[in-house]
């Protein structure tokens, strides 16, 4: 299967480089980083719905995406989605159920959970979902139904600059089970109303089948996301602040 997801203008566009970390960001240190990590989450929670601008983090609730192009070749699917204003809410409802870093292979490995988690987004598509076919411009809402697992590694290694070590981030793998969902289309089919409502509801009705096979895209999502945010955050919190060294 080959997946191609493109986000067209860039995810983050705020560039401040600010050394001075929020109070609340965690200090965990390189020793015992694995608690403090999970700690740090719960504690970054309130905070990410806002985005936290120092760490290069944007809103996640919502999170917009002006532009971005997901296309998908393989037997159950074969299509090319340009999506315009895409907007997905309910990222910062997370439970982290895991998260771990190893200094000596540099890798983080993280496990998260979501409930729900929706989108909307208008839509130029074209070609076909299970053999379905969604052709011309409209609108879409998708809602994923949990549980949503999902389960990350990040290699790396470390990069200086001018003296000063950061996390490089070399590889990033993506697990992700989603249980159902469900969609809306609207205006698809040069607004032709009926074609388009018997397809919403040909997919609705085979929405395990549907989400199952438009996972790989939603993985390839998730790892861009999580790559810009890595580079975002690791671009300007030197390895050092990030994870800095105990003081005897
Ligand atoms: C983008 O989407 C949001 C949320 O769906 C909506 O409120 C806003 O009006 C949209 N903006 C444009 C330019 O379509
Ligand atoms: C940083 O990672 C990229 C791959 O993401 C790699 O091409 C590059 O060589 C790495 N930089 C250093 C200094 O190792």
């Amino acid at each position: 299967m080959i997946l191609f997801v493109t986000v067209i203008s860039v995810l983050f566009l705020k560039v401040t480089t600010a050394d001075d970390l929020p109070s609340y960001f965690p200090k965990c240190h390189i020793d015992d980083p694995d608690s403090c990590l999970l700690r740090g989450f719960q504690i970054l929670k309130p905070h990410v719905s806002n985005g936290i601008e120092e760490i290069g983090l944007p809103p996640l609730n919502p999170l917009r995406v002006p532009k971005l192009k997901v296309s998908q070749t393989g037997p159950l699917a074969r299509y090319q989605f340009l999506l315009e204003n895409f907007t997905i809410t309910g990222l910062d409802d997370y439970h982290i159920q895991e998260f771990r870093y190893n200094p000596h292979t540099m890798t983080f490995y993280g496990r998260i959970v979501y409930d729900t988690m929706s989108m909307t987004s208008n839509m130029d598509a074209l070609g076909q979902v299970i053999s379905v076919p969604i052709e011309g411009k409209g609108s879409v809402e998708v809602t994923l139904i949990g549980p949503i697992n999902g389960e990350f590694e990040i290699n790396g290694n470390l990069r200086n600059e001018n003296g000063v070590n950061y996390y490089n981030t070399t590889n990033i793998k993506v697990n992700l089970y989603i249980y159902d969902g469900s969609c809306r289309l609207d205006d698809f089919f040069n607004n032709n109303i009926y074609l388009t409502r018997m397809i919403t509801n040909i997919f609705n009705e085979n929405s395990k089948l549907v989400v199952d096979v438009l996972t790989p895209a939603f993985k390839e999502m998730a790892k861009y996301g999580i790559r810009n945010l890595m580079t975002e955050l690791t671009n300007r919190i030197p390895y050092n602040l990030l994870f800095p060294r105990r003081n005897y």
